[in-house]
């Protein structure tokens, strides 16, 4: 990423909403509809993974009735170039043992799938009683393993996009929407 010397230059490269505020809100409201379906009044804990999703952690969690609890993970992926290379170094774990616990991890985007594979590797040798995931947006066409989520949100196509919750460089996290990134 070049770096950014102005709020103006900042500014300029949002180059179009994707994802409306609307829609975000429509489509966490049906997940959350469902979710409660799923699992049916049994508790569930809501592993967010950081940073990225804690926007979506947040509506998510407001959205499903079932008890739940929440947990928070951060993962560094190693990157190769602009690709994850699926190596995974968890640098703040959950702060309990999930073997009692339908988890739930939130996620904020499937790229090349790389990061959550490893993720669920991990937790699923800690014995939860299920596990699924719920990602906020889908970019199947970068797909580089095999790596499917029980729910998405929203199917993106090949674009880098920022916004409620995603960065580009740390930045654009706060706002309110999904858009694309430019980098002109
Ligand atoms: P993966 O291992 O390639 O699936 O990478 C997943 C991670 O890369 C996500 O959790 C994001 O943090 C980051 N990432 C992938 N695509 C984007 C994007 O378009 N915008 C912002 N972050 C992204
Ligand atoms: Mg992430």
């Amino acid at each position: 990423m070049k770096p950014i010397n102005s709020i103006e230059e900042l500014n300029s490269r949002i180059k179009r909403v994707l994802v409306t505020e609307d829609e975000i809100r429509e489509a966490v409201k049906k997940a959350g509809k469902e979710i409660d379906k799923l699992y049916d009044g049994r508790p569930v804990l809501l592993v967010s993974i950081l940073k990225g999703s804690f926007v979506f952690m947040a509506d998510i969690c407001r959205s499903v009735t079932v008890p739940c609890e929440i947990g928070f993970m951060c993962a560094k992926s190693y990157y190769e170039g602009t690709t994850s290379s699926g190596v995974v170094k968890i640098t703040m774990d959950l702060d309990r043992d999930i073997s009692g616990y339908h988890v739930v991890i939130i996620e904020d985007i499937i790229d090349t799938g790389r990061t959550l594979k490893d993720i669920l590797r991990i937790l699923g040798a800690r014995n939860p009683l299920s596990l699924h995931v719920i990602t906020l947006l889908d970019k199947p066409s970068r797909r580089l393993v095999d790596m499917e989520a029980d729910m998405a949100l929203f199917t993106i196509p090949d674009h880098f996009v920022i916004g409620y919750g995603l960065d580009c460089g740390e930045y654009y996290r706060n706002l309110p929407y999904i858009a694309e990134y430019s980098e002109e």
